[in-house]
């Protein structure tokens, strides 16, 4: 069993964590974790006029965003398994993003982002932010520099996707590929060089 833990903090892509969630929910040999922030749940609403157990119930456990003593605020319970864990920080806002980036976390979002930081285990931030400001890139940075992946949501055009999910369900790809995690979902494979090219 791998622990997967999905961080959901209050920036635009509610409907990118949901799918996620739910692509989660039905891999093989995958343990789902979800917490989501309080700035999370305003974007929800905005965004999909629900709450958060629209993202919650695809997983095994949910933790409470305030709740510091939880299981992910510690390092050993991302080494409990023999496969350790790994973090998924979808959608990232720039407030989170800045947090982590100083270290400075206050809620079990940015604390567990910490952790996997200073456990070396992977971290994946999906930021969604336009324009970015110098302040914004110097933390993209700082975090690339400590070993987390930088991942905004940018998704490709090259597969022709033919609606929304289309394109949420390439990007979840993209973002199980940073953690190796294997599926079967559309990848782009490059114009020539396929085994059936002439
Ligand atoms: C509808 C809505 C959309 C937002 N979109 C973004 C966004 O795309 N990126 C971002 O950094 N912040 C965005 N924000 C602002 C964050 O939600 C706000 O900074 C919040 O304090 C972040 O809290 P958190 O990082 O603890 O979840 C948005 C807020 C709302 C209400």
């Amino acid at each position: 069993m791998r622990d997967i833990l999905v961080g959901v903090s209050g920036a635009s892509g509610m409907p990118l964590a949901a799918c996620l969630l739910r692509l989660l929910a039905g891999m093989p040999g995958v343990r789902t974790h979800c917490v989501v922030s309080s700035g999370a749940c305003a974007v929800l609403r905005a965004e999909c006029g629900a709450g958060p157990e629209i993202l919650t119930s695809c997983a095994h456990t949910v933790y409470q965003p305030d709740d510091l003593a939880a299981g992910p605020a510690s390092g050993s319970w991302w080494r409990r398994n023999r496969e350790p864990a790994a973090m998924l920080l979808v959608p990232c806002s720039m407030g989170t993003l800045g947090a982590v980036a100083s270290g400075a976390t206050r809620n079990l979002v940015q604390r567990a982002a910490d952790v996997a930081l200073k456990e070396s285990l992977p971290l994946v931030l999906v930021t969604r932010e336009s324009p970015l400001s110098a302040v914004h890139l110097r933390n993209m940075l700082a975090l690339r520099e400590a070993g987390a992946v930088i991942m905004p949501f940018s998704p490709g055009f090259y597969l022709r996707p033919q609606s929304l999910d289309a394109m949420l369900v390439q990007t979840c790809g993209r973002i199980l590929d940073q953690i190796h995690l294997s599926h079967r979902l559309e990848r782009w494979a490059g114009t020539t060089g396929h085994e059936d090219t002439p």
